[in-house]
This record gives C-alpha cells, structure tokens and sequence, in this order.
C-alpha cells in the first residue's frame, strides 16, 4: 500500500515537471532531501558546460571518466598488492561478507560490473563449487541410506527428468578499463580459475548485455567512480532477470565519530604515502581517498538504488560503516 503511494507521488512528481527522467538528485533535491555530493549536477547555461567531481577537483563531466581511467591504468599492476597494504587485508573479509549474504546456488549467473582484476567472480565462482560438492555429497549419502522422503523425491525427480542438475554456474567480469581485465586475467590462468569465467570490457553506464540477463549484479568498490550513478544503477536493473539481486559494497560513512577522525587520518595521512612507497604514485591514492568522501551516505545511497527502481533495498554496515554492503532487487 505504502509502495504504491510512493509510487503515484514519484509518478505526480514528474508529470508536474514534465519530465520522464528525474534523478535521484533532483528528486531529492524537490522533497527536501539532502543532496549527496556525488549526484549534485552543476549545469551551466550551454549543455556541454555540466560539471562533476573528481575527488575534491570540479572538472568536466567529460573529463571525469577519462581521469578515472588514467587512475586504474596507473594501478593496475600494484592494484591487488595495495588493496592488501591500504586496508590491512581486511577487503578480504568485506568481499567474503558480501559473498556469504549473497549465498548464490549452482546455476547462477552472476555480473560483476567494474569487477577489475576479479576479486569477487573469483569468491563466487569458489563458493558455488563448495555449495555444489556440499549438495553433491548429501546425495551420496541419501543413496547409501535413503530416508522415505529421498526415496520419494528421487521417483519424482526422474519422472520431471531432473537427473541433469542445474546448469553450470557462470561469473563475467566486466570492466571499463583493459589494464584491470589484463590483471585480472593473468591472475585467473595463474590459478587456473578458467572455467564459468569471462571478461569484458565495458561501461557500468551503458553495458553491453541484453535485458534480463543475470541473476546477481554485484559492483565492489566500483560505483563511487562512475559518472552518472543513476545511469548506471538504471543499467543494472535493466540486465538482471526479474528476481534478481543488486549487491553494491562501497566505502560510507563511519558511524562512530572516534573511529571517523582516526579513520580521516590514516587514508588521508598513510594511503597516499603508501602509494607513493609502493606504486610510486601519490596522486591516484589521493584522488582513491578522496573520491570515498565524495560518496553518499549509506541513506542517499539507499534512496538512489529505491530511485533506480529496486525493490526491498537494505544496508548493512561493515566495520562501523567504513564500508557499506547494499542490497537490492528486481521484481
Ligand atoms: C577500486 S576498483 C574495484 C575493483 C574490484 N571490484 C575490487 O573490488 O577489487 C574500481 C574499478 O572500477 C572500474 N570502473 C571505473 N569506472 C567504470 C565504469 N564507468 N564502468 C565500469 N568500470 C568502471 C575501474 O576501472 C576499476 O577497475
């Protein structure tokens, strides 16, 4: 009921304004929400005058995408090394925390959008192959000692012809940038994680999948870069099936005002001279840093996934809210 009031007020909302395409910026902006940084627009009086951030410079929007290229070609050969220096190896356990909520089964496709060097098709793909030995092995035993109910279930599994089992899973890593696909495809043949895997290059803002394709759509780390949030959260929607599940983990707001300013510290202190010492590149760790700022908080961001047209959107802070794992679906 609520849903559907919601519904007719953002439907009332547009036709006042005329226009089919709000974002959630200026949807926000209209009911008195506060704006997130990230989706405030600056427009000039011509088109091409719009303005956007990057880190904490007002550039172009038509240079964002191109600095934030430079950015990922500059670290892409020290990218995994430094993602375990900067955040102590605790990114592990955020993309283990996201696959563990995820829970996928045999038979999901999933879509990791600015999946870089594969981190997370990587744990996918690892954890459908436990679930399937998992259902494999309780198989097994129900054959060596049936319980009535398997052997009930076995009589009508042959009879629907399910003796085939769940297609094979499959993870694609798409990326906009060919350094971080060139890495993380070295990484792949390395440990010899092949099969179920692709890579491709492309837009988070304009991807190159037909509609409905996914059952999981997961970004880690990736959509604070993008452009166009909305676009790109309007692309993930289109591509999943309906059903599916939108899984962003992201870098927020830290709730505890003690573990803020200790945490304003170190990333703006440590991580640039990480960089510096280990990639011998101060510059794109700042703007890393500095870009997480720039990001909505866990609410906005919430509100701009329920703009995109999700559905029982929830968060769940990690860390005290250093990162957030948000989550979302398509009905
Ligand atoms: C911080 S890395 C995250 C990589 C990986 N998801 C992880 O968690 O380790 C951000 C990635 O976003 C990618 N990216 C930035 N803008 C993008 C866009 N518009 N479309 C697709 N990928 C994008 C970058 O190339 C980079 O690989």
């Amino acid at each position: 009921m609520a849903a559907s009031v919601r519904l007719l007020l953002r439907r009332a909302i547009r036709l006042s304004h005329g226009n089919t395409n709000v974002t959630a910026a200026e949807t926000a902006g209209r009911s008195g929400r506060r704006l997130a940084p990230s989706t405030c627009r600056c427009f000039g009086d011509a088109a091409g005058d719009r303005s956007t951030h990057f880190g904490f410079e007002t550039v172009p929007e038509a240079e964002k995408a191109k600095k934030v290229y430079k950015v990922f070609e500059n670290v892409a050969h020290h990218y995994d090394t430094m993602n375990d220096a900067m955040s102590l190896g605790i990114h592990r356990l955020w993309k283990d925390a996201l696959l563990h909520a995820m829970h996928p089964q045999p038979g999901a496709q999933l879509l990791d959008v600015a999946g870089g060097t594969g981190d997370i098709a990587f744990r996918f793909l690892e954890y459908v192959r436990s679930q399937r030995e998992r259902q494999r092995r309780r198989a097994v035993r129900a054959v060596q000692t049936p319980s009535w109910r398997d052997i009930s279930s076995s009589y009508s599994s042959e009879e629907d012809g399910e003796e085939a089992g769940p297609r094979e899973s499959g993870a694609v890593v798409c990326d906009i940038n060919k350094e971080m696909l060139k890495v993380g495809k070295r990484r792949a043949d390395s440990a010899g994680v092949t099969a179920g895997l692709s890579w491709v290059a492309g837009d988070a803002e304009e991807l190159p999948f037909d509609d409905d394709q996914f059952d999981i759509y997961t970004v880690a780390f990736g959509i604070r870069n993008v452009t166009h949030i909305d676009q790109a959260l309007k692309e993930a929607l289109r591509v999943l099936k309906p059903g599916g599940r939108f899984m962003c983990l992201e870098f927020s707001k830290v709730t505890n005002p003690v573990l803020a300013r200790l945490y304003d510290a170190y990333s703006f202190n440590v991580i640039p001279a990480l960089g510096e010492v280990i990639a011998a590149d101060w510059k794109s760790y700042q703007y890393l840093v500095e870009s997480i700022r720039k990001f909505p908080d866990q609410e906005e961001f919430k509100f701009m996934i329920e703009d995109a047209g999700f559905f029982c959107v929830k968060y769940y802070n990690l860390t005290g809210g250093v990162v957030a794992l948000h989550s979302g679906f398509k009905l």
